[in-house]
């Protein structure tokens, strides 16, 4: 299965993906969980990185096909994958298939989050994001067994810089501006899924499941 989840800020891909990826059988690959990873072990990467994460603005695409280049050629990824946040402009798209149809990896399905933006809001300032696996919790909505840890490796969960007012905004505006161009390009290639993404996560994933194998 290769598959690709899209869908603006708090829309919970990154919740969504894991249950997904463990349904499949597939690696869950994050380009946002890889910057972070890369920031908070302070690669030359991360620090490529950081300066446009902290505005809410998109990595730029060289560094970031690069870096998705590289992760598809490990093994793991050859039996199928699940991109989360990848790509996320039209110029990644066409970079994607090129990677894609030289390994010989067609995708399978697009399945694209929708949700408001009034509940985006709500979700990304209770986000609370393990340090350790990257799980997302919020404080209301998906609460840890112990506060402030995370209930899978016991890892320090803490709030995202990004998670800011001013820079949800801008990451909303980006999303609007440059991502959701590709919701059209993949319905054109007659690979797009549409979800609701509000509601119980556990019927989110069964209503996910069921949309790809049709
Ligand atoms: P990235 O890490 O991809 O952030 P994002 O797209 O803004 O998405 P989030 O991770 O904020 O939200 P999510 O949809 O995963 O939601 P989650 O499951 O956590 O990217 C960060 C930055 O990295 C970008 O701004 C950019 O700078 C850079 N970057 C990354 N990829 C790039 C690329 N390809 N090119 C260039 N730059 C790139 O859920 C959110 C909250 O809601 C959580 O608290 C969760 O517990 C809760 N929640 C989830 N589901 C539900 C539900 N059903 N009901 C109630 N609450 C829920
Ligand atoms: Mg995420
Ligand atoms: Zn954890």
């Amino acid at each position: 299965m290769r598959l690709i989840l899209v869908g603006p800020p708090g829309a919970g891909k990154g919740t969504q993906a894991v249950q997904l990826a463990a349904h499949y059988s597939i690696p869950h690959i994050s380009t946002g969980d890889i910057f972070r990873a890369n920031i908070k072990n302070s690669t030359e990467l991360g620090k490529r990185a950081q300066s446009f994460i902290d505005k809410g603005e998109l990595v730029p695409d060289s560094v970031t096909n690069e870096m998705v280049r590289d992760r598809l050629g490990q093994p793991d990824a050859a039996s199928g994958f699940l991109l989360d946040g990848f790509p996320r402009n039209t110029a990644q798209a066409d970079e994607l298939n090129k990677i894609l149809v030289e390994k010989s990896m067609p995708l399978d399905a697009v399945l694209e989050l929708k949700i408001e933006n009034s509940e985006i809001i709500r979700r990304l300032s209770g986000r609370r994001t393990c340090r350790n696996c990257s799980t997302s919790f919020h404080v209301e909505f998906e609460k840890s067994k112990v506060a402030g840890v995370c209930d899978l490796c016991q890892g320090e969960l803490y709030q995202r810089e990004d998670d800011k007012e001013e820079v949800v905004a801008r990451r909303l505006e980006v999303y609007t501006e440059q991502t959701a161009p590709i919701i059209n390009y993949y319905s054109k290639l007659g690979l797009l899924k549409t979800i609701s993404a509000v509601g119980d996560v556990k019927e989110i994933t069964q209503l996910a499941i069921t949309s790809i194998s049709k």
